[in-house]
C-alpha cells in the first residue's frame, strides 16, 4: 500500500495549499506544517488513508491520531464537549491544545483514526497554512507528527523528507515551526480533565481556563489513555545524559542558558543561551537531530527549569533517555 512514492515539494503559497487540499481529497499522504511540529496528514475519514499513515510512519496501528479542523465549529460537529473542554477550547482555539472528548453521533472520524475508541482526538492548529489547507480539505484531517516511529519529531520540511521521503505523497514547505513540541494533549470524558501529554500550553494556563487542577495521567498504567506515550517515543540513537553539570569527555552537549566552566566539545548546541524556554522548545527536536546526526555515543543534556513550557520539554528528553 505504501510503495515507492514520488514526494513532491510544494510551498506554502495559494498553489501549494490548493495541490495539498486535493491530494489530502484524494486519499494521499501530505506532510503539513503545524504551529506545533510537521504533520504527517491524511483524510481522517478515511480507513485506507488513515492505514497508509500507520504504514509510512512504520508506527504501531493501536495508537490513535489527532484529528485536525479547521474552527471550533468544525470541531464540535465530531465531538462532545462538556463544560472544562468547551472553556480549554475557548482559551486555547486556534492553538497548541488536543482534546480527547466523546465522539458524537455525527463523528465522522473512522475507527482506525480513533483505534476503536469511542472518544476522539481533536484539535484546532494556530498555523495559517494549516488552517488553509484544512479549509480547503473540508473534513477532518489525521496528522500525527511526520516522522518514522521512534525518531524525533520534525520541525523543518527537510526533517520530514530525511524520515519519509519516497514514502509519502507531498511536503508542504512553510518554513521552521515556532512551538517546537507537539500540542498538550486534555482527556475530557466526564469527571475531572485528565493531562494526557504535556505540550505547547503550559500546565498552568490550562489550569487557570478552567479553574481546576488537572489530574496528571502518568505513562505504565494497566490503560494506556495515550497509547502514543510510549516511552522511548522521542527516541535519537545517541544514549542522553539528563541534568548534566557539564559534558563528560567524548560526550555531545546540549545546553541550556550560560554554559559551564571548562569549555564545550565541537559537538555542542544551546537551546537557550538567555534561559528562554520558549526559544529552547522552538529549537529542541532541530537540535536532537543535528547532534544526533553525527553519532555521538552520548549527548548530555543541561538542566532545565519545569516551569511553564519546561514541563513538556522535560518530558520529551526523558522520553529520549529511556532505555530502549
Ligand atoms: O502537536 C501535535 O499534536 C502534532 C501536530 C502534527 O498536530 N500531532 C501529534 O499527533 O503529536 P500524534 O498522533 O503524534 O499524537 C497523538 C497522541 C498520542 O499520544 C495518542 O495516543 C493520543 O494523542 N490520542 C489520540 N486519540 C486519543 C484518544 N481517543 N484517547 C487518548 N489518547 C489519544
Ligand atoms: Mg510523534
Amino acid at each position: 500500500m505504501t510503495g515507492p512514492r514520488q514526494t513532491k515539494r510544494f510551498s506554502a503559497d495559494e498553489a501549494g495549499i490548493a495541490a495539498a487540499a486535493e491530494l489530502l481529497r484524494a486519499g494521499k499522504l501530505v506532510a503539513l506544517p503545524t504551529e506545533t511540529v510537521y504533520g504527517l496528514a491524511a483524510d481522517a475519514s478515511d480507513d485506507r488513508a488513515v492505514a497508509s499513515i500507520y504504514a509510512a510512519k512504520e508506527r504501531p496501528s493501536f495508537n490513535p491520531l489527532i484529528s485536525h479542523l479547521p474552527d471550533v465549529e468544525a470541531a464540535r460537529r465530531q465531538g462532545l464537549f462538556d463544560a472544562p473542554a468547551l472553556a480549554l477550547a475557548k482559551a486555547f482555539w486556534p492553538g497548541p491544545l488536543t482534546l480527547v472528548v466523546p465522539a458524537s453521533n455525527s463523528c465522522t472520524v473512522c475507527s482506525l483514526a480513533r483505534a476503536g475508541l469511542d472518544s476522539v482526538a481533536l484539535r484546532v492548529p494556530s498555523h495559517p497554512v494549516a488552517h488553509a489547507v484544512l479549509q480547503a480539505a473540508g473534513r477532518p484531517i489525521a496528522a500525527p507528527s511526520a516522522n518514522r516511529s521512534g525518531r524525533v519529531s520534525p520541525t523543518q520540511a527537510e526533517h520530514v523528507l530525511v524520515d519519509l521521503d519516497g514514502r509519502i505523497d507531498a511536503v508542504l514547505d512553510a518554513g521552521p515551526t515556532a512551538v517546537g513540541v507537539e500540542s498538550s494533549i486534555v482527556a475530557c470524558l466526564g469527571g475531572a480533565p485528565r493531562l494526557l501529554r504535556p505540550g505547547g500550553v503550559p500546565r498552568a494556563a490550562l489550569e487557570a481556563a478552567i479553574g481546576q487542577a488537572l489530574v496528571i495521567v502518568e505513562e505504565g498504567g494497566t490503560a494506556p489513555l495515550a497509547p502514543g506515550l510510549l516511552a522511548s517515543h522521542y527516541a535519537p540513537r545517541a544514549a542522553v545524559r539528563l541534568d548534566a553539570e557539564a559534558p563528560r569527555p567524548g560526550e555531545a552537549w546540549l545546553g541550556f542558558g550560560p554554559e559551564p566552566d571548562g569549555g564545550l566539545p565541537a559537538l555542542a548546541f544551546n537551546l537557550s543561551p538567555s534561559g528562554d524556554l520558549t526559544e529552547a522548545a522552538a529549537n529542541l527536536f532541530a537540535a536532537m537531530r543535528h547532534l544526533d546526526d553525527q553519532r555521538p555515543a552520548t549527548i548530555a543534556v543541561a538542566p532545565i527549569p519545569m516551569h511553564g513550557l519546561g514541563e513538556a520539554i522535560n518530558d520529551r528528553l526523558r522520553r529520549a533517555a529511556a532505555p530502549r
